[in-house]
């Protein structure tokens, strides 16, 4: 048995990939074009690790795909790739729409080719998770209940509008040819590996770094904070005991606006690694510019997971910020790596021509 992992290299398929295979001896292939998010060094302690494959490829890569399927036979699909970042999405869309759409289609493609061909008991056992977004949902009002499954899909940005694409993908593809499909739609993750472009990574990083921490527009935007383990273990779970076709929204109850997560940060960082110069790190804060079309508020309701599958967060807030910002600490050349741009050397230094 092995499981297909695609964007295992990112900030979420890292953790996945490092979680599944703490638990589990099932291998995974793991997929990654390694764009500028994509870091192998997240995976440096599977190096010599047989169960961990690593294919640097494009998910919209259709002969890639074809060879792959043919060759590792998964008897399961977990797909992270994307572009994630809404200012990225802004300023250049076009990638957005080739791999969240495009390369999407492809994967489902491929994926249904070889799944018809499969025996039968390997074709009623397999299945395509789809790793998507509470941002698909758009925008709720502040008095508005959170998003359920049932929620329209109205995605503001370039971005959420190239996931909700691809979530229509993957449901017409159940309905369509039975493809064994199901979706995840989460709400924002923070923790290890986290890429210092997105809100809390950036803030820490800053922060230890005594530049500016850019808060946009009022910073009462709100939005729905999970641990990413805990979204892994969610994944894990739909993936083990999901229904087919179904939809399942993934959150922690940790509604909170922007302005109030880097406070805490900076309160966490005073009390972990005080200034040298004795000031306080929220004397950095520096309100600029709003991202234009910004969502004012995400929020998600997490019912049904709860109900159906039984699944819970692990994490508080409060436990997994204060993880989140003492691996920061702890993990200062990664970061220095990450800034530099090294971290891009660690497939030719380590994989060499194979990856
Ligand atoms: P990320 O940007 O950190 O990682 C994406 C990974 O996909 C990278 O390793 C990148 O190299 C790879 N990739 C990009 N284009 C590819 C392509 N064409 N072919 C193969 N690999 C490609 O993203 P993330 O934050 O880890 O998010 C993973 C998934 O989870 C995404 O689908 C995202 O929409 C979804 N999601 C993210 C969050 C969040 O808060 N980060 C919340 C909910 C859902
Ligand atoms: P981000 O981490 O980019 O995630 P998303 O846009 O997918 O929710 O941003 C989280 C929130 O933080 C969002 O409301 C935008 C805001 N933000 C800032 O205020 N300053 C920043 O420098 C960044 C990157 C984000």
């Amino acid at each position: 048995m092995t499981l297909l992992v695609t964007g295992g290299a990112g900030f979420i398929g890292s953790n996945f990939v490092l979680d599944w295979l703490a638990r589990h001896d099932e291998p995974i292939v793991n997929l990654d074009r390694l764009t500028y998010a994509g870091n192998l060094e997240n995976l440096a302690a599977l190096r010599d690790d047989a169960r961990h494959v690593f294919v640097q490829g494009d998910i919209g890569d259709r002969a890639l795909l074809d060879s792959l399927l043919a060759e590792h036979q998964p008897r399961a699909i977990v797909n992270f790739a994307a572009e994630s970042h809404v200012d990225r999405s802004i300023h250049g869309p076009e990638d957005f729409i080739q791999t969240n759409v495009v390369g999407t289609f492809r994967l489902l493609e491929a994926t249904r080719s070889y799944w018809a061909a499969l025996a039968p008991n390997a074709r009623e056992a397999f299945r395509f998770l789809h790793v998507s977004t509470d941002e698909v949902y758009g925008t709720l009002a502040p008095d508005a209940a959170p998003f359920t499954e049932q929620h329209a899909t109205e995605p503001n940005s370039p971005y959420s509008a190239s996931k909700a694409a691809s979530d229509h993908l993957v449901r017409a593809w159940h309905h369509t040819y039975g493809l064994p499909v199901i979706t995840t739609n989460c709400s924002n993750n923070y923790g290890p590996y986290h890429f210092p472009e997105k809100l809390i990574p950036l803030v820490i990083v800053n922060a230890l770094a005594g530049r500016a921490l850019p808060v946009y527009g009022d910073g009462m935007q709100v939005r729905d904070w999970l641990y990413v383990k805990d979204h892994c273990s969610a994944i894990r779970r739909v993936l083990e005991a999901g229904r087919l076709g179904e939809v399942y929204n993934v959150g922690g109850w940790n509604e909170k606006p922007n302005i109030e997560i880097v406070r805490t940060i900076c309160g966490l960082l005073d009390e972990l690694r005080p200034r040298a110069d004795g000031g306080r790190y929220d004397e950095l804060i520096t309100y600029v510019t709003d991202r234009p079309g910004h969502d004012r508020r995400y929020a998600i309701d997490a019912r049904k997971i709860e109900r159906d599958l039984g699944w819970r967060p692990a994490e508080s807030f409060e436990t997994g910020i204060r993880k989140t910002v003492a691996w920061y600490l702890d993990n200062a050349d990664w970061v220095t790596r990450v800034q530099d741009g090294s971290y891009r050397e660690w497939v030719g230094k380590h994989y060499g021509a194979s990856a």
